[in-house]
């Protein structure tokens, strides 16, 4: 099978599960990608991230490029080979990092120059050197180079950005091209205005993508406003094809989405989290860091069936955290991610038999009960 396909299986109020087919293997939707800036999940083997029961992992244009560079990589066989994950990577398109992460940046319509965050060094970043280094890299799932200003920012600001960021999506296409197997996604822009939103949804559709992301939330508007954008947002873009949320988010910022129309995340959160010791549990967010775990014997959750979960104590984990033993940052990671991919099939299985309210339900509730 050389095309990658979007199969819609069935769908509850505004939420579908599905899969989306690629020759390295199917994701299934709604799908969490964990985040492998570098050509790793940090303190995780590709094996133990497939075993949390992810399909498919997020790489960076912008850090790879920096290092190790993406002919090297390229040369090395692709990111696949590279970092030994064989199933489906997407690549984020670098215009979102440089803005956040590089020093020096000058923006114009052609692209961005910018110094590196690591070594000073001078680069540029376009659609069509984004589109050539996404390539290198072997990304199975591109995404269009893109703009997004920073917040604060006025609505003739982020009405500007979004006609360059969509004046680029159509130069991504035409440097993508035409490549069997491989997927582009266009990303739409627009902030919080919902004329924005729509117009960039029409610019994106009449250029066509496999994909469409939904960019520049979880900027710091809080989960009201992207809730609100959310509401009609998705609705803008092709139905009968992928919609990802770039970003996001927290697990509940994941389940209201999904009940508003989206079908794929990514987020540092759970992987970010685990090195930081906050831990994402059915009941909601538990700090190891605490000393009330210094005592207790129990699991972090006695239903979760991650190794941290099956074989440790909150006391052991507790330990080895307050002792900045590595071992802490993987078993942390590791339940993190297992949670995450957990509330995704939660999720799946509840749009296919349609009580998709009810989970979300039950979802809330539980954490509303806290840590026991
Ligand atoms: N990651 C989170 N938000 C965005 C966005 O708006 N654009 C891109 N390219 N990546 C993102
Ligand atoms: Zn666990």
């Amino acid at each position: 099978m050389d095309r990658i396909e979007f199969h819609i299986a069935a769908r509850d109020g505004r939420a579908r599960t599905g899969a989306l087919r690629t020759p390295r293997g199917e994701i299934r939707t709604p799908a969490f990608m964990p985040v492998g800036t570098a050509a790793t999940v940090k303190a995780m083997l590709p094996e133990s991230v497939r075993a949390t029961g992810a399909d498919i992992l997020l790489g960076n244009t912008y850090h790879l490029m920096l290092r190790p560079g993406a002919e090297r990589v390229a040369r090395l066989g692709g990111l696949h080979a590279f970092m030994n994950w064989d199933r489906p990577i997407l690549t984020d398109s670098g215009g979102f990092q440089v803005m956040s992460l590089a020093d020096l940046r000058k923006l114009t319509e052609e692209g961005v120059t910018f110094r590196s965050h690591v070594d000073g060094a001078r680069h540029f970043l376009s659609p069509e050197t984004s589109m050539e280094i996404q390539r290198l890299l072997g990304s199975d799932i591109v995404m269009a180079f893109d703009e997004c200003p920073a917040l604060p920012a006025t609505e003739e600001t982020v009405a500007k950005s979004m006609r360059l960021s969509m004046r680029w999506a159509a130069r991504s296409r035409d440097a993508f091209g035409d490549r069997p197997g491989h997927a582009l996604f266009g990303i739409q822009q627009g902030g919080v205005t919902r004329e924005l939103r729509e117009e960039s949804a029409e610019a994106l559709t009449a250029i066509g993508f496999d994909g469409y992301a939904i960019g520049g939330l979880a900027v710091g508007e809080g989960q009201e406003a992207m809730f609100g954008v959310l509401d009609y947002a998705p609705g803008f873009l092709p139905e009968d094809r992928p919609r990802y949320l770039m970003g996001v988010g927290k697990p509940d910022d994941i389940v209201g989405a999904v009940m508003r129309g989206v079908d794929m995340f990514d987020c540092v959160l759970p992987s970010r989290s685990g090195r930081t010791g906050q831990v994402f549990t059915r009941r909601g967010v538990v700090n190891i860091k605490n000393a009330r775990h210094a005592d207790d014997p129990r699991p972090l959750d006695e239903t979760c069936g991650c190794p941290a979960c099956r074989s440790y104590s909150r006391a052991y984990l507790h330990h080895v955290f307050k002792s900045g033993e590595i071992i802490a940052s993987m078993l942390l990671t590791w339940h993190n991610l297992h949670y995450y991919q957990e509330l995704m099939a939660g999720l799946r299985g509840a749009i296919a038999e349609g009580r998709l309210a009810a989970f979300a339900a039950g979802f809330a509730a539980e954490r509303a009960a806290g840590d026991l």
